[in-house]
């Protein structure tokens, strides 16, 4: 949404938290960043009813984090918070965001029914960190979403101020929304056992992930492509583990990806939507982007699981692979006949690669057999 944001509280309450919490911050297993510039950090667990979470951002003002419809503010179910910079009292208000296009604005009613539980807030000198905890499901049809298996927008917003007057929120100054399939194993921060990685420093991911990428209801097979950019890498790093994240709920249609890493980079600008890569009318593009892009890097088939690289071994990346594209590849199948009836599904899997700057004793490589086919 591209307008500028006006917070207004309509009615304001709060709910104050002793700043303590029973459980420590190794009880939540799950984690992830909100976005690439790393100013928005979620970690979480759940049981059978409540998820606990707890989210840290660059700001020392407020917070707002929510479950939105489709990636927009308008109708969120969200919940602000900050912690008081004059006493470090922290505050919690449960509410739902109602924009209005017309008057550019965007109003956070507070929930009748508070369903968010604010166990921990603190501030250090340039982030703010807020622990809640809320049931899966609330009772509060109209205005709470459930965190659910599905793939959920969530909303993050923050401002570096607290508000001076509560009842109305200035202008965000920060915000962002990722795609998640909050349930999914893949955001387990580690994977207990044979997991190599843990010997070394400075882990790193590289997510590479479609955003619910439309599997046409026309379709029998289908390989969808996107072009991911590499982030810069200084110095050289290995890729030590490789995993596939299967959007829950479509792995019988996700049978197949492939990341390959591209040798140059592209005269053009690439569009860097999701596109089939067997189109006729991509043909000529997905010539160039083949020849281009034949360095495997990763490989994911039906029943794949976690594949982490010998200790004494790791995939390369030079530092000249810096920004280099990855050309992901994902080949549905089995699309059922009743898939001609019903909606169009929608699929945001994807590959992740664990890079690490602690070099390994020899470089790995992919021996590639059997026939390329370009068609
Ligand atoms: C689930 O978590 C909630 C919130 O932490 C807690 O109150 C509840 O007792 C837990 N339920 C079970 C079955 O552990
Ligand atoms: C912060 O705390 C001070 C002192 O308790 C209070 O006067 C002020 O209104 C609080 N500010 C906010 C934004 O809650
Ligand atoms: C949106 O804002 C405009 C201008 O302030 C107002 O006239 C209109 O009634 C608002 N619409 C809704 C649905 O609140
Ligand atoms: C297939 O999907 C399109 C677009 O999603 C939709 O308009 C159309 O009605 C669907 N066809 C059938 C037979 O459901």
């Amino acid at each position: 949404m591209a307008f500028p944001l006006i917070l207004g509280v309509v009615a304001f309450t709060v709910i104050q938290a002793s700043g303590k919490s029973e459980a420590g911050p190794m009880s939540l297993p799950r984690e992830t960043f909100l976005d690439e510039q790393k100013q928005a950090f979620l970690a979480w667990t759940f049981n059978d009813t409540h998820i606990d979470v707890s989210i840290t951002v660059k700001t020392r003002g407020w917070l707002a984090f929510g479950l939105s419809p489709n990636g927009e503010m308008h109708q969120t179910d969200a919940f602000v918070a900050w912690v008081n910079d004059t006493d470090g009292v922290p505050f919690l208000q449960d509410g739902w965001l109602e924009s209005n296009a017309t008057a550019r604005r965007v109003t956070l009613v507070r929930d009748s029914q508070q369903d968010w539980t604010l166990l921990q807030g603190i501030q250090t000198t340039d982030e703010t960190m807020i622990r809640a905890v809320r049931a899966l499901v609330t009772c509060d049809r109209h205005r709470d979403r459930p965190f659910s298996r599905d793939t959920l927008r969530i909303l993050w917003a923050a401002h570096d101020k607290d508000p001076v007057d509560p009842a109305r929120l200035p202008h965000h100054k920060k915000r962002g929304v990722k795609s998640m399939l909050m349930f999914s194993p893949s955001y387990l921060r580690t994977t207990p056992v044979p997991d190599t990685t843990t010997a070394d420093t400075h882990p790193e991911e590289v997510v590479m992930q479609f955003e619910q990428v439309l599997i046409p209801n026309d379709t029998i097979t289908l390989s969808q492509c996107r072009l991911f950019q590499l982030p810069k890498i200084e110095k050289k790093r290995h890729i030590i583990k490789t995993r596939a994240m299967v959007q829950s709920g479509n792995e019988q249609y996700v049978q197949r990806m492939l990341a390959s890493l591209c040798r140059g980079k592209f005269e053009q600008n690439l569009s860097p939507a999701t596109f089939d890569c067997h189109a006729p009318g991509n043909a000529q593009m997905m010539l160039a982007v083949r020849q281009n892009c034949d360095a495997l890097i990763a490989t994911w088939a039906v029943g794949g699981e976690v594949f982490s690289y010998p200790e004494e071994t790791g995939l390369p990346l030079d530092v000249d692979s810096s920004g280099r594209y990855v050309l992901l590849e994902v080949q549905y199948g089995n699309l059922p006949k009743d898939v001609f009836l019903s909606e169009a599904i929608r699929d945001s899997s994807g590959i992740v690669l664990t890079t690490s700057d602690t070099l390994r004793r020899h470089d790995a490589a992919f021996l590639t057999t059997g026939l390329l086919q370009f068609d």
